[in-house]
């Protein structure tokens, strides 16, 4: 018998809650709502698309003074996952007198609800925009709220009522004084324990009497040594893939890995020709750390999604998950990206283009995982296009997505690097359309020359996003937009 431990322990509003007996995949949602009351936060569609359950939730900022909040999709984080943080609901924007948030006022003011069924989740989504941008512009504003849909009220209302909200800009800052030291007090050890042989031992935020277990490790060491010994454990970064196989297909595994309190893969290390980006870095940190950079590859991202997908989920999940259409494989495959590989001490550098070996399949190892990301900085005189398609603009898988690497070499076409999502069992680079466009000017490419080689690459296939039709007309003709876009540049 393994002794038991079956305690998750969290901030809310001021008081640090103690969830005893709960299950390693019982959501954050089901505990609010079930256990908690909190029943203002709603489950609509229970696979993070709707944003009726957005809550807020917080981590001890860098000085540890205050609290730095993301918005989540409550119905797909599994409630172990918020062992040491905060979080604040709907209920928790009510002040002690009684009056209501100022996005909440100027909801009412503005007529922002109808039915009311996903306000909870539109006022969460709009008062985290407002702790970072208390001036928000539009584009701010429908960003923040593409990943909540309502069916009734129409989004202008809405739209105004952030902007009344923020005319004067007064009371839009949650007061998480109170939560700081509550949180200092259930911070867990941020070095591992070790046996008197020296071993590391991971010390489990629950674990139930068959021994099945959920940790939280804090250290890169502490997870290589926990894979090595569970080989078969499901690792959980952004919980955007895992929370939907436990919703919606019942998946329960035994071991579970979180990664997200994991201090060095949280981080980026910065050097002249890359980022090396953490596995648990969320797409959000991404998209800023290379927009000026890629442009392209941080539209890309901006629709990857929502606000709450992209705060959590993150490159290395979205790689390892290995859907033939995710949408950060192409700009990283066009940009010769690069895996850290990692089983126990040994580690390995592999280039994305080596990591696939068939539809989500790929070459990890029992026991292996990827430790980060390696994104190329950008050469002198390189050219970075990319374009997602797909059915509505944000919150939508791609029908496909293609990105592009080349330079200019007196007009024509130099080293270049194509990719797509959505033509092969994996997000795969093209050889036979690059050997197209290497070396010709963009007129002397032509779409009879693309389109042969669409056909030689690929097997054509209907999808249920597209049919093949549309995917390699759309396929040749984002290759003719990308070289056509940037005559001008070289010009
Ligand atoms: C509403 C919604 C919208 C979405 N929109 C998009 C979209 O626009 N484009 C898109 O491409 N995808 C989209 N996704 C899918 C998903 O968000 C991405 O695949 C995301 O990048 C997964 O990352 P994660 O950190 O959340 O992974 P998790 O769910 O935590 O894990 C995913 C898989 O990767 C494994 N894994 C995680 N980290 C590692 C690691 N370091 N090493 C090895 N294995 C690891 C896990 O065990 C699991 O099998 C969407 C999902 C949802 C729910
Ligand atoms: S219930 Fe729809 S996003 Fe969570
Ligand atoms: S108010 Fe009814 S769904 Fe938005």
């Amino acid at each position: 018998m393994f002794p038991v431990t079956n305690t998750v322990r969290f901030v809310l509003d001021g008081q640090i809650v103690e969830a005893k007996g709960v299950r390693r995949t019982t959501t954050v949602l089901d505990y609010l709502r079930e256990q908690l009351q909190r029943t203002g936060t709603k489950e609509g569609c229970a696979e993070g698309d709707c944003g009726a359950c957005v809550v807020m939730v917080g981590e001890l900022n860098a000085s540890g003074q205050g609290v730095d909040y993301r918005p989540i999709n409550s119905c797909i984080h599994l409630l172990p996952s918020l062992d040491g943080k905060s979080i604040k609901t709907v209920e928790s924007l009510k002040r002690a007198d009684g009056s209501l948030h100022p996005v909440q006022q100027a909801m009412v003011d503005c007529h922002g609800s109808q039915c009311g069924f996903c306000t909870p989740g539109i006022v969460m989504s709009l008062v985290n925009l407002v702790q970072i941008k208390p001036q928000p512009q539009r584009l701010d504003i429908t960003d923040a709220l593409s990943g909540n849909l309502c069916r009734c009220t129409g989004y202008k209302p809405i739209i105004d009522a952030t902007r009344q909200a923020c005319q004067k800009g007064l009371g839009l800052k949650l007061d998480d004084q109170a939560d700081v030291p509550l949180l200092k007090e259930i911070r867990r050890a941020s070095v591992p324990t070790l046996s008197l042989e020296g071993e590391i031992i991971s010390q489990p935020v629950l674990r139930t009497r068959k021994g099945n277990e959920f940790v939280a490790p804090s250290t890169v060491a502490e997870v290589a040594a926990y894979l090595v010994q569970h080989p078969q454990a499901t690792l959980l970064a952004g919980s955007t893939e895992i929370g939907l196989q436990v919703n919606k297909q019942y998946t329960r595994p035994e071991h579970i890995v979180y990664l997200g309190n994991v201090t060095e893969l949280r981080q980026v290390q910065d050097s002249p020709q890359a980022w090396r980006v953490g596995a648990a870095v969320s797409l959000e940190v991404t998209m800023s750390l290379i927009k000026d950079a890629y442009p392209d590859f941080a539209e890309v991202l901006r629709r990857f999604g929502s606000p709450p997908i992209r705060s959590t989920a993150t490159l290395a999940g979205n790689i390892a998950n290995g859907s033939p259409i995710g949408d950060s494989m192409p700009c990283l495959l066009a940009l010769s990206a690069r895996l850290q590989l990692r089983r126990g001490h040994k580690t390995r550098n592999i280039l994305l283009e080596q990591f696939y070996t068939g539809q989500k399949r790929n070459v990890l190892q029992p026991g292996e995982f990827i430790e980060a990301v390696e994104i190329p900085k950008p050469r002198p005189g390189q050219v970075f296009k990319a374009h997602k398609i797909s059915k509505r603009f944000e919150q939508d898988i791609s029908a496909t997505c293609a990105a592009i690497r080349f330079e200019w070499d007196q007009g024509r076409l130099k080293n270049v690097q194509l990719a797509y999502n959505g033509l092969a069992p994996s997000p795969c680079r093209a050889p036979r359309l690059e050997a197209v466009l290497e070396g010709q000017t963009p007129q002397a490419v032509t779409p009879t020359a693309l389109d042969a080689a669409i056909a030689a690459s690929f097997t054509a296939r209907d999808g249920l996003r597209a049919t093949w039709a549309y995917r390699a007309l759309v396929a040749r003709n984002l290759v003719l937009q990308f070289i056509e876009d940037n005559q001008t540049v070289e010009a």
